[in-house]
């Protein structure tokens, strides 16, 4: 007889919240509302857990031993690549290259890939609501190689303006590099348009998924992009991890990034020679209890299932959207009919600092500030917002606390 499958995440918010130990919790003297996910997600015990297994049970360094314990880890380590690969449908788990996150990975594909291939004059599209870690790497690239950089710019309701693609992508246009999701509006961005136009000109087109990787499901296959990059810490996992997925043919044709053990072949004083994919690319050892628990994410997401959390989580969306409608003076930033859980606000005549004190104050964590997306702000003509981002372990019930918490804090600010 079969085994029954363990459950590592039920089907049913108040069980779901029980994994979460750090939700049980007061803050200031309230019950703790975590609301900013985006930022980064809490993490569930059967996460926590496997990495006190590892430390625990089979602690060693990876590919390099022959004994015991360094060969139970190299197994779990390339079992979470194996996991990775089926998660985002990549062809071969080669295609995976582990780096310490969405940052680290857009670096890697600037510093390899930019430098290698672009030319004085070379055209590189981003977004007006880009991250800044999905501009400054840009920047520095087109710093060193005369390669200029274009903007696509966006609608009043936080969506790209898909007229001006015809105007910005054209023969000089060599790499297209925007997010899938936006992390200060939640805006929820059609990338598979963009991909297919940027192919037709010949550009490369990386995707910033930071955002949607623990909201919407990816098949890299399908949008048949270029680069796909985000971090553990956001879908359940650890921070310190996450993952550069790239077309092999391109990794293969890209210099290697940083120097070091294990992504060499051969070394003398006179030649080296690389490794193979995707050892090319991960030098030295990596945070190889990070990347196994990043396994463990996975398999917690694909227990939850997209459609179980895309209807939790749209309810909370909505939820929030029509709360924050029902306060006067209240505007939302970010208006797209496709979002993830994200609600970006400002409260008339009130500093986004001074309301997220008085939220905290309440027990609530919200992020405020510019979010690391500064044009985007600039665009708006403010300085930032008040941002809510919800996760499946939110209920309907800290909505309701979020409002009268907000109420009581624009009162006194007023
Ligand atoms: N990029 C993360 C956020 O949006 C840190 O909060």
């Amino acid at each position: 007889m079969e085994a029954e499958p363990m459950i590592i995440a039920p089907h049913n918010i108040e069980q779901l919240r029980e994994e979460f130990p750090l939700l049980h919790q007061k803050v200031n003297g309230s019950p703790l509302i975590y609301l900013d996910n985006a930022a980064t997600t809490q993490k569930p015990l059967y996460v926590i857990e496997s990495i006190t297994n590892y430390y625990t049970g089979y602690n060693a360094n990876i590919h390099r031993g022959v004994h015991h314990l360094a060969n139970l880890a190299t197994d779990a380590f390339e079992k979470a690549r194996n996991k990775v690969k089926r998660f985002i449908s990549a062809s071969t788990d080669s295609e995976i290259i582990f780096t310490s996150g969405t940052t680290d990975a857009i670096n890697l594909v600037a510093q390899t890939f930019g430098k290698s291939t672009l030319q004085k004059g070379d055209e590189i599209l981003l977004s007006v609501m880009e991250h800044h870690s999905n501009i400054v790497p840009w920047q520095m690239v087109a710093e060193s190689t005369g390669a200029k950089i274009r903007v696509i710019p966006i609608t009043s309701s936080g969506e790209w303006d898909l007229s001006a693609l015809d105007t910005l992508i054209g023969e000089r246009t060599r790499i297209v590099a925007v997010n899938h999701v936006s992390n200060a509006l939640g805006t929820i961005n059609p990338v598979k348009i963009l991909i297919d136009k940027a192919h037709i000109a010949g550009a490369k087109v990386l995707i910033d998924g930071a955002q949607a990787i623990a909201h919407i499901p990816v098949h890299v296959g399908y949008l048949d992009c270029d680069f796909y990059c985000f971090s553990g810490h956001k879908m359940y996992g650890p921070t310190g991890t996450g993952v550069l997925y790239g077309k092999k043919e391109l990794l293969e044709m890209m210099p290697p990034y940083r120097g070091g053990g294990e992504m060499i072949e051969t070394v003398s004083f006179e030649n080296t020679t690389f490794n193979r994919l995707p050892h090319k690319f991960e030098a030295g050892t990596p945070n190889i209890e990070g990347v196994i628990a990043l396994g463990a994410a996975i398999e917690f997401i694909e227990q939850l299932g997209w459609e179980w959390m895309n209807e939790q989580e749209e309810l909370l969306l909505q939820a929030a959207t029509e709360m924050l409608h029902s306060i006067e003076g209240v505007k939302i930033y970010g208006t797209s009919k496709h979002k993830v859980p994200v609600v970006s606000f400002l409260a008339e005549g009130i500093h986004p600092y001074d309301l997220g004190t008085l939220l905290d104050k309440q027990g609530i964590a919200v992020r405020t500030g510019h979010h690391c997306t500064q044009p985007l702000w600039d665009w708006y003509k403010i300085s930032g917002t008040l941002r809510a981002s919800f996760s499946v372990y939110n209920n309907l019930e800290e909505i309701g606390i979020f409002k009268q918490a907000l109420l009581k804090a624009i009162s006194l600010l007023k």
